[in-house]
């Protein structure tokens, strides 16, 4: 075969490979036997081979990227990727019909959906082809898995249009690809996934994506994020249009005109839910006019016109051994039911929170009884009660000691608080405890230090306090029960990186009390060093709009101590930064540019900005920048091939600037 005859003959194998692909994997249902598809793949292959200049990026061949990654890198998310609010019965149900039907009247439907248990992502398709795919993150950032993504066959690497938009879906594994894999782990003397979530988790995050490719993994697309140039009024309308371009939608979506059919839904899949090869953990309700979903908007955190129904909780029956107490970073002491193992919810369950003693003696909980266990959110194991009809005589009521089970101190109640605390400051356990919250992912996230390595390296007397962590070196760590010399280069590294951390992680990381991460990054925004922190009076504090009286006081408090500046000496001499590096705040108001305190709007592809580029600048000259046009849109920023957006901006009378105009404004 020449060159030209091997153009024709590849072209033609892509196509059909595409099409029997699609059939197979998006609408599980073939056209031709598994040997003449893999037939074909292998004839591809070897023109291929034998010519590589015919190989294109979308080609079946190249789903399976050859390099391992050294990272993901963040992807921001042009549109927040919001959660949703959930619901557990009847009652919570009826409470959303309510208020949906409060804000846009009774004319308009349901869209119901399973609610997929597995794992958000999003896929950018540009012109047609598979460009980006991301995980959902904190919601606005998340990472750049393209290459494992690539690997699912049901990803279509190109659209039947050549249409450039933003998709999400939920990444699942089915549970007989799950069961498979586990066999596997298990015969391997690997550790087993939990359930198919983690499974799929896990392999999502995997940096080499033959791994991620061998998985089996699948997917369903539930929402549109942005699309350029196409007009839609309802949400199944969206699903229908996502199956027209390839890709693969969960058939078992049902229009419902009313509540009522929503309930009769729900309670038909709570009875066939068994019956699917994936899981389910509810089932989600949308609202279907998308006019009447921008109407209802959006709080924070989730949409108004969406709600998560959780399907119960599975309970089971075990006993209760006995109940150990531990003492938290902050000197709270927790009782911590020990159980005699039992499968819930895909996972052996061995301990559960108690809470505090008033709720032991509220249940009446007793050691040696038989008590009901389930999953809050299906994740955290809890104790719901006992069954005091089982009882033998030998169960024993549960006492709080006196003293902490770790330093011996005097324990105390605070205030109105139902907790028991230890107050020792040189309490071993708070020390500890305090040191593995400062290796955290969302404080000073040093991978490697996990409470495992912490826990012996502060029983070998190597660390006494957060600084000393930065002066750990490789022959100390290298004692440490497995740890090899790979390793220790790891942390070592990881440590001297942490040390380049925005002030908001130490902060957040010293555990200053009532300072979550939030009121972190408020403050290290607001004061931009630890030194000008330190000098803070209550007052100051007080006259920043999110921090309260509680707070200003244990951050007056905390700074108040001698060993404090101690320590914050220290790290000094440990070249810790202590400086806020993220943007400044500025009073969006005293910035003197067009866009200060107006939203604007990105659409369309921009040639010299990335959008991010745009996005960050913008915001610097005190602009906000949205994902969706709205009357409160004040500019739209237009670059090529823009479409619903740029139409909806001109329909409403929205000032429309190119990308030179933007550049221009910033420049001035
Ligand atoms: S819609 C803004 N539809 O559930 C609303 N989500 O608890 C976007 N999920 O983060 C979500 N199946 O990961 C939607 N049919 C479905 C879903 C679904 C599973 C997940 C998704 C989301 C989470 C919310």
């Amino acid at each position: 075969m020449n060159l030209s005859e091997a153009k024709i003959r590849a072209e033609q194998l892509r196509e059909l490979l595409i099409k029997y692909g699609h059939e197979y994997y998006v609408l599980d249902n073939p056209s031709v036997p598994d040997a003449e598809y893999d037939q074909l793949l292998q004839e591809l292959v070897m023109i291929e081979e034998q010519y590589p200049e015919l190989v294109t990026p979308n080609s079946p061949t190249q789903r399976v990227g050859g390099e391992v990654l050294e990272g993901f890198s963040k992807v921001e998310h042009t549109v927040p990727m919001l959660s949703l609010a959930n619901g557990f019965n009847e009652a919570d149900l009826r409470d959303f019909d309510r208020k949906v039907r409060q804000a846009v009247g009774d004319d308009f439907s349901y869209v119901c959906e399973l609610k997929i248990d597995g794992l958000a992502v999003s896929l950018r398709y540009e012109n047609g082809l598979f460009v980006q795919g991301s995980t959902r993150g904190d919601g606005v950032v998340g990472e750049d898995i393209t290459v494992n993504l690539r690997t699912i066959r049901s990803i279509p690497l190109q659209l039947t249009e050549p249409i450039t938009m933003e998709i999400r879906g939920e990444v699942f594994m089915p549970k007989k690809s799950f069961e498979k894999l586990n066999q596997i782990r298990e015969q391997k003397g690997e550790e087993l996934f939990a359930n198919p979530r983690n499974a799929a988790a896990g392999s999502l995050r995997q940096l080499d994506p033959k791994i991620a490719a061998a998985r089996n993994l699948d997917v369903f697309l539930y929402a549109i994020g942005e699309v350029e140039g196409k007009t839609l009024t309802t949400h199944s309308e969206s699903l229908d249009f996502l199956d027209q371009l390839g890709l693969k939608t969960n058939k078992e979506r049902r229009v419902c005109p009313s509540i009522e059919e929503v309930l009769t839904y729900i309670a038909e899949w709570n009875e066939k839910r068994p019956t699917l090869s994936y899981e389910i953990d509810g089932i989600v309700i949308k609202v279907n006019q998308l006019a009447h979903q921008q109407k209802l908007g959006a709080t924070v955190k989730s949409p108004r016109w969406a709600i998560a129904y959780k399907f119960p909780a599975e309970e089971v029956v075990t006993k209760l051994l006995h109940i150990e107490l531990s003492v938290g970073r902050t000197g709270v002491v927790t009782p911590t039911a020990i159980l005699e193992p039992v499968r819930v919810a895909g996972t052996t369950v061995q301990r559960a929170s108690l809470h505090n003693e008033d709720l032991i003696k509220e249940k009446d909980i007793r050691i040696g009884d038989y008590v009901v266990i389930r999953k809050a959110g299906d994740i955290i194991p809890e104790v719901v009660g006992s069954l005091a009809d089982r009882r033998t005589g030998v169960e024993e009521p549960f006492r709080m000691p006196e003293h902490c089970p770790e330093c011996a101190s005097e324990l105390v109640r605070l205030d109105e608080e139902v907790a028991l605390r230890c107050i020792n400051p040189k309490c071993p356990a708070q020390i500890r405890e305090g040191l593995i919250h400062f290796v955290s992912r969302n404080a000073m996230n040093i991978e490697g230090l996990g409470e495992r390595v912490i826990t012996q390296l502060f029983e070998a007397d190597l660390i006494k306090d957060v600084a000393d962590i930065f002066q750990l070196n490789r022959e100390q760590l290298i004692k440490l029960e497995r740890m090899g010399e790979k390793s220790v280069a790891n942390l070592l590294n990881a440590i001297e990186a942490s040390k380049q951390n925005s002030l908001e992680r130490l902060l957040f990381g010293l555990g200053i009390r009532n300072v979550g991460s939030k009121a972190a990054k408020i403050l290290a925004q607001h004061f931009e060093t630890i030194d000008n922190l330190q000098m803070a009076s209550e007052e100051e504090l007080q006259n920043i709009h999110e921090i309260g009286e509680k707070m200003a006081k244990s951050v007056v408090t905390y700074f108040e101590q001698p060993e404090v500046h101690e320590l914050i000496l220290e790290l000094k001499e440990y070249g810790v930064n202590l400086t806020y590096k993220g943007p400044k705040v500025q009073d969006s108001a005293s910035i003197d540019s067009i866009f200060s305190g107006k939203t604007v709007v990105l659409t369309g592809k921009l040639e010299t900005l990335t959008r991010n580029e745009a996005k960050e600048k913008i915001e610097n000259h005190g602009g906000k920048v949205t994902g969706s046009v709205s009357k409160s849109t004040d500019f739209v920023i237009a670059g090529t091939d823009a479409g619903s957006k740029l139409k909806k901006a001109e329909q409403l009378g929205i000032p429309v600037m190119s990308e030179t105009e933007l550049i221009a404004e910033l420049n001035k």
